[in-house]
């Protein structure tokens, strides 16, 4: 396999074109096998725990390609994005941070070629140290240097651009499910002030509901030994959703965010649908978006089961701190139920 950029063009046209699951799964897989084909730096921190949330080591981090739908919507919204930018902001380079590249920066590399050096001025920074050293020798390889403004090791949660520098767009994807375990909402909540005015942030917008379900119907995506299945086509037990919060640019940054909702009482019979579950949806761009199930990012999450709460008022509880996640409040016992 060629280690070229206009080999990886020609990937990248492969994925513009899929447009249906086995051509997405396809074009995703060939992407991934064409950065097999580097040097990678031994890891020694692996997963590392920040202070929001959990960065995921150099092989975790590589891996999310394989995520297919979720690494062809991202790349094709970056790519609309960057050709929304150069229209709206004419005669200057578009300035772009990707914050969690990972070893192989997927969601931009693969549209360099698309574009003069002269148009795109890149930062790319990751937490991970052996990441950023890979991704630095990719980069040498397919002599792609002068797109590439600054690539740093760093924590997104508290990076500080030089200068008061300013960003076009800003993309991040630094999550999992129902927005547990990693850190998207602190670095969202950080990296939102470096964005100028009439900016885009990817993803644009990422909405949680929640929703009463038998989990063990829920379709959800499959994906571990080569397989790629969603399970269960068709949840008749769901219970209509409701919405909980959006994160966006508009994030407030001045405390850690956290989220409770009311004191919510199921007041009929809820057999049909018992689980307790987080639904989540991403805008990544103007045209793209990953609906539930249809990436590891946006699978349901189940809480918890109403056997547990035995009729009880309880609230729904998402905090930020250390490792980002849901809990229950029970009315009766005032205590963590999760
Ligand atoms: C889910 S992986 C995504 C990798 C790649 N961008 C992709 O889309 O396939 C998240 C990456 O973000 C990095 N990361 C997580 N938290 C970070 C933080 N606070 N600062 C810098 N990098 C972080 C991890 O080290 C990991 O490389």
């Amino acid at each position: 396999m060629e280690q070229s950029l206009s080999y990886l063009k020609s990937l990248t046209q492969n994925i513009f074109d899929a447009s249906n699951q086995p051509t997405i799964l396809n074009a995703s897989n060939l992407l991934y096998q064409f950065y097999q084909e580097f040097d990678t730096f031994p890891d020694k921190q692996k997963d590392i725990h920040l202070l929001h949330g959990i960065a995921l080591s150099q092989e975790h981090a590589g891996d999310c390609i394989k995520d297919a739908k979720r690494t062809i919507h991202f790349i094709n919204g970056v790519f609309e994005v960057i050709t929304q930018s150069i229209q709206k902001f004419p005669n200057t380079p578009i300035r772009i941070l990707y914050a969690g590249c990972g070893p192989y920066a997927p969601l931009i590399l693969p549209l360099l070629a698309f574009f003069e050096s002269s148009q795109l001025a890149i930062t790319l920074i990751d937490i991970n140290q052996s990441s950023i050293k890979t991704l630095t020798g990719i980069i040498d390889q397919l002599d792609c240097q002068d797109y590439i403004e600054d690539i740093l090791v760093t924590d997104a949660i508290t990076y500080q651009p030089k200068n008061d520098y300013q960003f076009h767009i800003i993309l991040t994807e630094t999550m999992f499910h129902a927005l547990t375990e990693e850190p998207q909402v602190a670095i969202t909540q950080n990296l939102s002030q470096f964005l100028i005015p009439d900016g885009f942030f990817i993803p644009e917008r990422i909405t949680l509901s929640l929703g009463y379900s038998l989990f063990g119907k829920e379709p959800y995506l499959n994906q571990y030994n080569n397989t790629y299945i969603v399970k269960n086509e068709a949840n008749k037990n769901r219970v209509p959703l409701q919405p909980l919060f959006s994160i966006d640019r508009d994030i407030n940054s001045t405390q850690p965010f956290s989220f409770e909702s009311n004191w919510i009482t199921i007041t009929k019979d809820f057999q049909e649908a018992p689980d307790v579950c987080i639904y989540t949806f991403i805008k990544v761009s103007p045209s793209y978006h990953l609906a539930y199930e249809d990436s590891l990012i946006t699978n349901p999450f189940c809480i918890t089961s109403l056997y547990t709460i035995q009729n009880q008022p309880f609230k729904i509880k998402y905090q930020t701190t250390n490792v980002p996640s849901w809990n229950i409040i029970s009315y009766k016992s005032k205590q963590n139920l999760s």
